[in-house]
Order: C-alpha cells, then sequence, then structure tokens
C-alpha cells in the first residue's frame, strides 16, 4: 500500500529527516563521539548499549540488536504503521505528504481496522447461528469462553457474503481488496476469500485485527487459509495468540512457540496463556526480536515429525545471534503424530508442562542434532561435527554463553575448548567476530579476508551502505556470472544507488525493510569501518569487486577444467577457457 507515496519522496524525507531529534523527543540522549546514547527502550539495561548515528541515520542496539531508522523507530516505539510513521515525519517537518497523482489516496488505516473489526464481528454472529461449526469447535474441545477469548467465528459458505454486506460501494470494495478479504479477478470482479471456513482473527499489539487464518470444516482445501501480506498484516511479524497471552497473563515469564493456531488455543483452554504461533512461516529474526523483549525464556514446541524437526532447526539458526546471558531457549519434541493441541487434550496440561520444563537446552539440541549426523565414533567424524558447528558457533555473540557452548562441543569431540575457539577463529571475517575483536584490526584483517572467502560480499555490503556515494562509477558488470551468498542484494544495492546517487544509508535500509535479506542490512550498516589516513571507500568498494569478479573467474576456469577432464567441452568452452588462462 506504499506504493502509492512516491519513493522518491520517502527518500527525500529519510535523508531529511533529524533521526537524533526524532528519537530525542522520546528518548532522553546522551551525545557521544559523533553519536548519541541512551539506555534502550527496546529491552531492559542498565548500561547505555543503544546508539543513535546522525550521519548514517539510523539506530542500533548492541544488546538486543533492534535496529533502523526514524521512520523503523517511529513504528516500533509508537506502534506506528509504515504510512503513519511516513506521515507523522512528513508533519514534524512541516511538508505534506503527495500520492500518485493517477491513484486515490491510500486508505486511511483506521478505516482499514474499522472494516476487519465489523468482518470479525460479523463472522462471529455468524458462527453462533452455525450448529455444523459449533459442533466442529465443540468437537475439537474449544468451549464458548474459549471461542469467545480468542474472538473465533465462521465464514460461511457462499462467494460473495462478505462483499455483498461490506462492498457496496466501489470505495468499499477497494477497503476489502485492500485487506485481503475479497479476491479480484482478471475480469475485475471480485469474490469472497475466506468461505466456509472457522475464522480466527489474527491481532496486533493492541488487540485491532489486522488478519484472519481460516480454517475448513471438516477435509477443504488448503486446510488452513491466511489473510495475505497487506498494509496491516506482515506474516513473518505478527504471532498468533501474543496479543490474548499478554492479556491473560500478568507478567511474561515465559513464553512457548508452537506451530499452530490450534495448538495456541487448546492451551489456552487448559490454562495454559504463554502459547504463541507462528502463521504458517518459519520463526524469523523479526519474531525472536519480539520474544526476547518480552522475556528471555522461550521454548519451542513442535511436532515430534521431519517437518517439526526442521522447524526447528530454522528457530535455532535464528535464535544463535540473539543467544547471551539471562536468556534460555530451549526445544520441545513430542511424540511422532502429536501436536501441542492432541498432546495437551490426551494427557492434560500437568503434563505437558512437565514436557516443556523437560525440554533440551539450545546447546544439548545443538550438539545433539549435529552428532547425529556423523559417525561420533571416529576422528573423521568428530573432526566433521566440529567443522559443522563453526559457522553456528560464530552466530553465537562472544560472552560466556558462547564459551560454554564451545566447552560442550569440546567435550562432545573430546578437544581442548581452546582448540576449538582456535578453529573457530579461522572462519574469516564474520561480523560477529569483528565485533569481538574490535573494529581496529578490521583493515589489517582485510588482506586475508581478501583471500576469496564468502564475507568479502558482507565486505563490499558494509561499505556501501556507510559509503553509497562511493558506488557511483562502480561496474557491476564485474559481479555477472559471479555466485556466492548475497551477491544478488549487493548486486542490487549497487544499481539502486547508481539509479539514485542521492540515496542515504537509511534511505537504502527503508527500501529493503521487508526484505528477507534486507533485514540483515541494519547490522552491515552499523559495523564501524575504520577510517584511518588512506582509507578511501571507493578504493577498497573497487577492490572487493575486482576479488569477487577473480573469484568468479577461478570457479569458471575450475568448471571448465572439470569439463574437460570428462571430455565435454564445446568449442566455445574450450576457447573461453584458453582466455581465462
Ligand atoms: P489442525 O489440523 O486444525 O489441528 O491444525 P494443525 O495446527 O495441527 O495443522 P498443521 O500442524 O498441519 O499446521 C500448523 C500450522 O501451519 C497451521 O496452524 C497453519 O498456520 C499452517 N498451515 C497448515 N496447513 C496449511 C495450509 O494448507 N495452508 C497454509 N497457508 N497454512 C497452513
Ligand atoms: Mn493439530
Amino acid at each position: 500500500m506504499t506504493g502509492l507515496i512516491p519513493q522518491d519522496f520517502i527518500d527525500d524525507l529519510i535523508a531529511r529527516a533529524d533521526i537524533v531529534e526524532v528519537i530525542g523527543r522520546r528518548v532522553q540522549l546522551k551525545k557521544a563521539g559523533r553519536e548519541f546514547k541512551a539506555r534502550c527502550p527496546f529491552h531492559d539495561e542498565k548500561t547505555p548499549s543503544f546508539t543513535v548515528s546522525p550521519g548514517k541515520g539510523f539506530y542500533h542496539c548492541f544488546g538486543c540488536g533492534a535496529h533502523g531508522t526514524a521512520i523503523g523507530f517511529l513504528m516500533e516505539f509508537d506502534h506506528m504503521s509504515f504510512v503513519e510513521a511516513i506521515e507523522n515525519l512528513a508533519s514534524s517537518m512541516g511538508v505534506d505528504v503527495p500520492r500518485d497523482a493517477s491513484d486515490r489516496p491510500a486508505h486511511r488505516y483506521d478505516e482499514l481496522f474499522s472494516l476487519m473489526s465489523s468482518v470479525e464481528k460479523h463472522w462471529q454472529a455468524c458462527l453462533r447461528d452455525d450448529k455444523t461449526a459449533i459442533e466442529y469447535l465443540k468437537r475439537r474441545g474449544i468451549d464458548g469462553e474459549t471461542a469467545r477469548r480468542f474472538g473465533i467465528g465462521f465464514a460461511p459458505d457462499g462467494w460473495s457474503n462478505i462483499l455483498d454486506k461490506f462492498g457496496k460501494t466501489p470505495a468499499a470494495a477497494e477497503r476489502l481488496l485492500a485487506t485481503g478479504l475479497i479476491i479480484r479477478k482478471d475480469n475485475g470482479k471480485h469474490y469472497d476469500r475466506f468461505r466456509d471456513r472457522i475464522m480466527f482473527p489474527i491481532r496486533e499489539h493492541r488487540g485491532r485485527t489486522i488478519g484472519f487464518g481460516g480454517r475448513a470444516v471438516g477435509d477443504g482445501e488448503p486446510k488452513y487459509l491466511n489473510s495475505p501480506e497487506t498494509a496491516l498484516f506482515h506474516k513473518g511479524r505478527e504471532l498468533y495468540g501474543l496479543y490474548e497471552a499478554r492479556q491473560a497473563l500478568r507478567q511474561i515469564d515465559s513464553l512457548i512457540v508452537v506451530e499452530g493456531y490450534m495448538d495456541v488455543i487448546a492451551l489456552s483452554r487448559h490454562g495454559i496463556d504463554s502459547a504463541v504461533a507462528t502463521l504458517g512461516t518459519a520463526t524469523t529474526t523479526e519474531h525472536l526480536n519480539r520474544l526476547f523483549r518480552l522475556t528471555g525464556n522461550v521454548t519451542f514446541c513442535f511436532d515430534g515429525d521431519r517437518a517439526g524437526k526442521a522447524a526447528a532447526w530454522r528457530a535455532l539458526e535464528h535464535a544463535l545471534p540473539q543467544i547471551r546471558n539471562g536468556r534460555q531457549v530451549r526445544f520441545v519434541f513430542l511424540p511422532d503424530g502429536h501436536d501441542p493441541d492432541s498432546y495437551v487434550n490426551e494427557h492434560g496440561a500437568d503434563t505437558f508442562i512437565k514436557a516443556v520444563d523437560e525440554g533440551l537446552a539450545l546447546s544439548e539440541y545443538l550438539i545433539h542434532e549435529l552428532s547425529s549426523q556423523v559417525d561420533m565414533t571416529t576422528v573423521d567424524g568428530k573432526a566433521r561435527l566440529a567443522e559443522t558447528a563453526k559457522p553456528l558457533l560464530n552466530k553465537i555473540p562472544a560472552g560466556v554463553y558462547r564459551e560454554l557452548l564451545t566447552g560442550s562441543l569440546a567435550d562432545a569431540v573430546g578437544l581442548t575448548p581452546a582448540k576449538i575457539e582456535k578453529m573457530l577463529g579461522e572462519v574469516p571475517g564474520s561480523v560477529t567476530q569483528r565485533a569481538r575483536r574490535g573494529t581496529s584490526t578490521l583493515l589489517a584483517r582485510r588482506n586475508k579476508a581478501m583471500a576469496g572467502q564468502p564475507s568479502i560480499v558482507r565486505r563490499a555490503i558494509a561499505l556501501l551502505l556507510n559509503h553509497p556515494e562511493a558506488c557511483a562509477k562502480l561496474d557491476v558488470e564485474k559481479l555477472a556470472g559471479v555466485t556466492r551468498p548475497g551477491i544478488e542484494l549487493l548486486h542490487s544495492l549497487i544499481e539502486t544507488v547508481q539509479a539514485e546517487p542521492n540515496i542515504t544509508t537509511a534511505g537504502l535500509l527503508e527500501r529493503w525493510r521487508s526484505d528477507d535479506e534486507g533485514r540483515h542490512l541494519g547490522r552491515l550498516a552499523a559495523v564501524e569501518i575504520p577510517e584511518e589516513e588512506e582509507f578511501d571507500p571507493v578504493i577498497e568498494l573497487e577492490a572487493c569487486l575486482e576479488h569477487l569478479a577473480l573469484a568468479g573467474r577461478r570457479e569458471r576456469v575450475d568448471f571448465l577444467i572439470e569439463k574437460q577432464k570428462l571430455k565435454s567441452l564445446t568449442d566455445e568452452e574450450r576457447s573461453e577457457l584458453r582466455q581465462l588462462h
């Protein structure tokens, strides 16, 4: 929906906004060198690790990892939507927000919220009138009180119930479309998205409904249907049941992450109010940020099947960078064939709580999982274990926790922790290591890091974010054919800067805000690039690109040589190989 505000206006606004002023109005900032510091508003801390950089136009907390631009801050701190944050920023700077001339104004958020609320109430009324749906819920152990607490409703069968009732004018139909409640066909006609489904409202932190999950009654396909991504609803951010949990619990000591709507509801029905669910997506960093802002004690409880294990592993990978002292992450795998819903219904709350209490600590799960993949009775197997653990351990910030985990790993493979630490140290240039070793060694490490590791892409991105202007003359063509993680992101970042030479660090972060990969940009932008006398970002960036190009050529040569060995080179490839040599 933000597309209706011209992108160049947004870029310009961010470039001109004074982030120190925006944040300073809400949080007491203190000047520290070129930056400003404060105790982080997003987590509890005694010493300030929240840093605002006026030059780069963004904030970063070294404690909890929260980061973003002025817009992002307004969204997080004041719970504004993107458009509201833009409007707020614009009005504080005394400018009007323009809309694309050809389009009608972007929908007003309050109108969309009130539409969601009306539809929710309508579906609740429909539920009261539908015996089959009530019967279904009863059969699944959901009583009236629980249904009320979660606002459960029922969307009767039919192609235009919602459309007819709530979409009488073209403007109203547009709003239905914007909230994903109806779908537009190629011929311009509309129909209801949710038909013959039990409806679960998904609520944001203030309790306003932003989306729905709908479960087919019976064997309908798909089993679950969610609202699409809309201006209100972002799957990767929301946790189903979090609002209800916060309502029910006076104090949040711990949270349990489960996979499904029904799991959250069944647990709550049994008096366990601390369960939340991701919405059919993997656990994201944003989910974890949210969880850890509320509690240091998070348990993932997934099904014991393969999908559940895969989901748990993804969660572990995302959790590692956020592990620190005082945070406890555990994993519970229910017996095969069970999910929390069926388990708690069959065995009761006490047994479920016991299973959660007996969950594997993150370290146990990590080592257990890795050692099950290798033959631990052989030296080779142990070496491979250490090898696979390396990138994972390197994601953990330095500190007591990391040392403990390194110790456990050392025990498991029968090496000394020092030896393991040394092996870990050999992964070049990871961001955590830079942070750990301080920034002054970064430049000294450059040549070493230039030796062809994936981190070169990260370095290039960090440089680019810190010095967008240095990209003006870069030759992106050099990256053609280079394959390694992040290369596409680098490519499009360079292209963006070249198309818009005045874009700022913050402007770039905003553009990639909702992009999966782009989420990491904030962390890279926070990497201090030591600027010694001879430092020239243009030269540094060119060196990175040159290096990547070289690595790309080398990979191509290797590939062609392999083909040559198999005697399957085409004539063209043969001459290419000669040239490359
Ligand atoms: P019940 O069968 O009602 O007990 O659901 P469940 O929660 O046990 O279902 P399952 O474990 O299959 O799925 C867990 C979660 O994944 C659900 O709550 C949904 O969020 C999501 N999900 C499951 N099936 C689908 C589907 O067909 N489409 C989509 N979009 N999401 C699904
Ligand atoms: Mn289930």
